[in-house]
């Protein structure tokens, strides 16, 4: 229904309530009443009541919605890697930012991209690992966010009911996301800092990354030559072997400040394998990811070593990945 905005004044300054309860809005010269507007360039409330706001909303939502379920999810493309570094960069995220890194699990792994028109709304990785499948990334463009877009790229990372894994952020949205797409919070990942120590036995040394790589597949029959490779050409990378009474206990990978990754031989204690690890350092603070679980939390924070955040590891199935290990969160 269509008044003029007399009518609407008369009408306002007589029964305000009524006015605010029937979401009265002015277009141009007259006044709409009722939720009857249709047209998509919908103009503010000259004086917005709380309900024209949410059905405002509504519709917004609404359309959002179907411009979701319209979305197209492809594999990334060579085209796509400046969006997905611009939505990374948006969220905060290094990783998606480094070409690198995308090329490494386009390669060995699934890079997929939601896209509407020209746009990337958001993009997944996952990988295979451990007999399950890992979701590496998820990250939508923060105008969508809330939006479903993240729901969509889900449905396409995991189309089966395969064993699945993940480590979720502190971000609202994305547990309850996991846990609606059959994951359960098993336990936090601590992003821990602190000073390395000098004294540990077994003994440590840096190696050549692909050396270590090579190391850990003997070790534990895992093959991860294609993570070694990555994390090789990562600058100031090198790799790091634990040795044991002469044999090799533990094989990962160290920055110059931070323990990226280390796997340590069954029948060895991870947390002598890490005391030791943390030995190869020359920086007074270094950086590791830690499971809750891993037996060596409780004496790094006596050691006045600081939690700076964490992560929550869900998964489908309880033990798909042991939490005695140092993991890089979106490798494990
Ligand atoms: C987390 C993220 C990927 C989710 O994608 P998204 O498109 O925003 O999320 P969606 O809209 O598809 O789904 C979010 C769901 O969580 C629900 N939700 C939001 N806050 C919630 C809360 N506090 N409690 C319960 N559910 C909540 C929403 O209602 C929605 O469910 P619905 O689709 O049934 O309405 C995205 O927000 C993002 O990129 N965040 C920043 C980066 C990040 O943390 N990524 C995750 C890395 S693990």
């Amino acid at each position: 229904m269509t008044a003029a905005i007399a009518d609407y004044l008369w009408f306002e300054q007589r029964f305000p309530d009524l006015a605010k309860a029937y979401c009265i809005t002015l277009v141009g010269p007259r006044a709409v009443i009722g939720g009857r507007m249709t047209a998509p360039n919908v103009p503010a409330c000259s004086r917005p009541p709380q309900g024209c706001a949410r059905s405002a909303r509504r519709r917004m939502t609404t359309w959002a919605r179907d411009s979701v379920s319209r979305m197209e999810i492809r594999p990334a493309g060579d085209g796509d890697i400046a969006e997905i570094a611009r939505i990374a960069t948006a969220n905060g995220d290094g990783d998606g930012a480094n070409p690198r890194y995308v090329a490494h699990l386009r390669g060995n792994g699934g890079f997929l991209v939601a896209v509407t028109g020209r746009e990337v709304a958001g993009y997944c990785a996952i990988r295979r690992f451990a007999g399950a499948t890992m979701l590496c990334d998820l990250f939508v463009d923060p105008v969508r966010h809330g939006g479903g877009v993240g729901r969509r790229l889900l449905e396409a990372a995991f189309p089966g009911s395969e064993a699945r894994f993940t480590f979720a952020s502190q971000d609202p949205r994305a547990m309850p996301l996991y846990l609606r797409h059959g994951m359960r919070p098993r336990w936090p990942l601590l992003y821990l800092s602190g000073p390395p120590g000098r004294d540990a036995e077994p003994s440590a040394t840096r190696v050549d990354v692909v050396d270590a790589g090579a190391a850990e597949s003997l070790l534990t029959g895992v093959d991860r030559t294609a993570d070694y490779a990555y994390w090789a050409v990562t600058p100031g990378t090198t790799g790091v072997l634990v040795y044991d009474d002469g044999a090799v206990a533990a094989a990962g990978v160290a920055g110059p400040d931070n323990l990226i990754h280390l796997t340590t031989a069954s029948g060895h204690d991870p947390a002598a394998a890490l005391r030791s690890a943390l030995t190869v350092f020359d920086a007074p603070t270094v950086r590791v990811c830690l499971p809750g679980p891993h037996p060596a939390v409780e004496d790094l924070l006596r050691a006045r070593w600081r939690i700076d955040t964490y992560d929550h590891h869900m998964s489908s199935v309880a033990d798909i990945i042991g939490s005695d290990r140092v993991l890089s969160p979106s490798l494990a």
